[in-house]
């Protein structure tokens, strides 16, 4: 048995995600960590929220709500959301726990001791109207890489390049609008990450089986000039982790805390100790310290390609950094953007479907299905809801769905709700399962590989196949000359109901539990071998016919939500 550390970047605090957001990181991970369950394997898939910094600050001031309590109430929103769309977590954590402010401290301890923390007095940019220093997102202005006009303080979206406030070419705040800033001088804490160049390009060079999405970002922020420069990791804010050296005081940095992408992804180790404290197991370190059984666990990350410079370079760093053997990413699955109907999403302007809209009108199911099906892998993607509904009444409604309603309802109309006695296999049956073992053995390697829209297509190809089959043989033809006959073929059907459901839970979860329980089938096993699982249903086996598992979309609905979701959220 494997086991298979898996995490998923952990989302702002600030608001609901869409489904921009969801399917570049949270549900291919989920995938993954259903996948990797379904095969026998043992999985710790974690992820939680991401609490601290000016995302959460402005998020609460907008809301009219401190801080601390914004992100009590939205963790437990965003916590119940990620359930209803089946995110399978082992723990959903919270950046701002108790554990994950000791271990910032720890590992902030470690590098100073390292010599890998230097102190620098810099000059940030000073808002008057605003009477504060303004850090990261608190300020806007035009990316000097790449031109674009609203790169934030510390990224630039547009071309993924890490910045400093003081690098914007027309800054202003975000808060006051005001251009009226200084820059003034302030002591912080710098990471010398540059120090580091050498071992994180030979780290990334070993990657071969990395996606090239991913290893191009890397590549072309260590080989860039100042891409690795040395970078502040504390900031003047009230809300994050108190600057502290491990348990120690740090002299001339109180009041200030550690900068969020410092934080953020300790909290993925955090996040496990979270999951002991709350009961729910027993050993953290067998995952994460590879002095304590961590050698031989695979750790795959999956995020948006904006996420990537912070997981191939700075947190690297922290790890390296610390000399401590804490188990490092073996995998960096990455993803371009989805935009939305001719345009971006965008959670400050409201556009797009929100995962809590999106299950207000569809099952997760749905969602989940065109998402992954459709995920942006090799480029940007685009919803549009003419797509959407094609593959909803396609691929779920006419092929899966359809298959399921037409076997179970012939077979109880012909002969009844139960497996129906019948004659041998002849060659039609022999040749579905041939097909059926080679795609199932291609489907398993794309799912290892975590090649999302390949998996998708394979499985769908696995539907259709059982379809062709059912058009080909025509039990509702065969079943006059020769009863026996189409008993057999039916029974073959109804078998590949339940192989169907076990092999399509990792994308849809819910209508492949609730196709099991019409099936009254008890084995949930994988099928390492196809004529076996198409055997688990035996003669006489009851069931009872499925209610409708996928409705169609209208015309009429599309329309309507296109509509409903082309302006600003209400
Ligand atoms: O881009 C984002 O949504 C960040 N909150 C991701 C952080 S991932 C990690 F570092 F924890
Ligand atoms: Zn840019």
């Amino acid at each position: 048995m494997a086991r298979h550390l898996i995490t998923s970047a952990i989302p702002y605090i600030n608001g609901i995600k869409h489904l921009g957001n969801l399917v570049g990181s949270q549900l291919p991970a989920d995938l993954f960590a259903r996948y990797q369950r379904a095969r026998g394997n043992e999985v710790m898939f974690l992820c939680a929220t991401d609490e601290h910094g000016t995302p959460a600050e402005l998020a609460a001031a907008k809301a009219g709500k401190p801080v601390a309590d914004y992100c009590a109430e939205m963790h437990e929103l965003q916590a119940k959301i990620a359930h209803d769309f089946r995110l399978s977590f082992d723990h959903f954590g919270r950046s701002s726990s108790p554990q994950n402010q000791k271990l910032t401290q720890h590992f902030a301890g470690r590098l100073e001791e390292a010599g890998l923390i230097r102190e620098v007095t810099e000059k940030q940019m000073y808002s008057f109207a605003d009477g504060r220093f303004l850090p990261d997102r608190y300020i806007e202005g035009t990316c000097p890489n790449c031109g674009f006009e609203s790169a934030r303080g510390d990224q630039c979206d547009n071309c993924t390049k890490q910045l400093d406030p003081t690098d914007l070419i027309n800054p202003y705040s975000t808060v006051s609008g005001s251009t009226e800033l200084e820059e003034r001088e302030t002591k912080h804490l710098y990471l010398r990450q540059s120090e580091m160049r050498e071992k994180l390009g030979e780290w990334i060079d070993s990657k071969h089986d990395w996606p090239v999405l991913t290893t191009s970002i890397a590549k072309k922020w260590l080989n860039d000039g100042d891409g690795l420069q040395d970078r502040g990791i504390t900031r003047d804010l009230d809300w994050g982790v108190p600057v502290m050296k491990g348990d120690e005081p740090w002299p001339g940095m109180e009041g200030k805390v550690f900068y969020v992408w410092f934080d953020a992804p300790i909290e993925y180790i955090a996040a496990a100790q979270e999951w002991v404290d709350a009961g729910k197991g027993e050993d953290w370190e067998r995952w994460w310290r590879t002095d304590k059984g961590a050698d031989d666990v695979t750790y795959t990350q999956f995020m948006g390609k904006d996420n990537v410079p912070f997981h191939t370079l700075s947190f690297p760093v922290t790890i390296f950094g610390s000399g401590e053997p804490w188990k490092l990413v073996d995998y960096i699955k990455s993803f371009n953007y989805l935009n939305y109907d001719g345009g971006q999403f965008s959670t400050s302007r409201g556009r797009g479907v929100f995962m809590d809209q999106a299950l207000e009108i569809l099952p997760a199911d749905y969602w989940r299905w065109w998402l992954l099906s459709h995920a942006p892998e090799s480029s940007d993607a685009e919803f549009t809801w003419e797509n959407f509904q094609t593959s909803v009444n396609k691929d779920l409604a006419d092929v899966l769905g359809n298959f399921v309603s037409r076997v179970t309802k012939f077979c109880r109309s012909k002969f009844s709700e139960a497996v129906p006695e019948g004659a041998d296999y002849g060659p039609d049956e022999l040749k579905l399962i041939e097909e059926l073992t080679a795609r199932v053995r291609t489907y398993e390697k794309h799912m290892a590989d975590m090649e999302v829209r390949k998996s998708a297509q394979e499985l769908r190809a696995i539907w259709v196949a059982g379809n062709e089959y059912l058009q080909t043989v025509a039990p509702w033809s065969t079943f006059k000359e020769d009863p026996a006959k189409a008993a057999v073929q039916i029974r073959l059907a109804l078998n590949l109901i339940p192989f169907y459901a076990v092999l399509s839970a990792p994308f849809i979860p819910d209508a492949a539990a609730s196709l099991l329980g019409s099936m009254n089938a008890e084995t949930t096993e994988w099928p390492d071998d196809v004529a076996t699982a198409l055997t688990a249903l035996p003669v006489g086996h009851e069931f009872t016919v499925p209610e409708v598992t996928f409705r169609k979309i209208t015309d009429d609905e599309r329309n309507d939500w296109q509509e409903r979701f082309a302006g600003t959220r209400g």
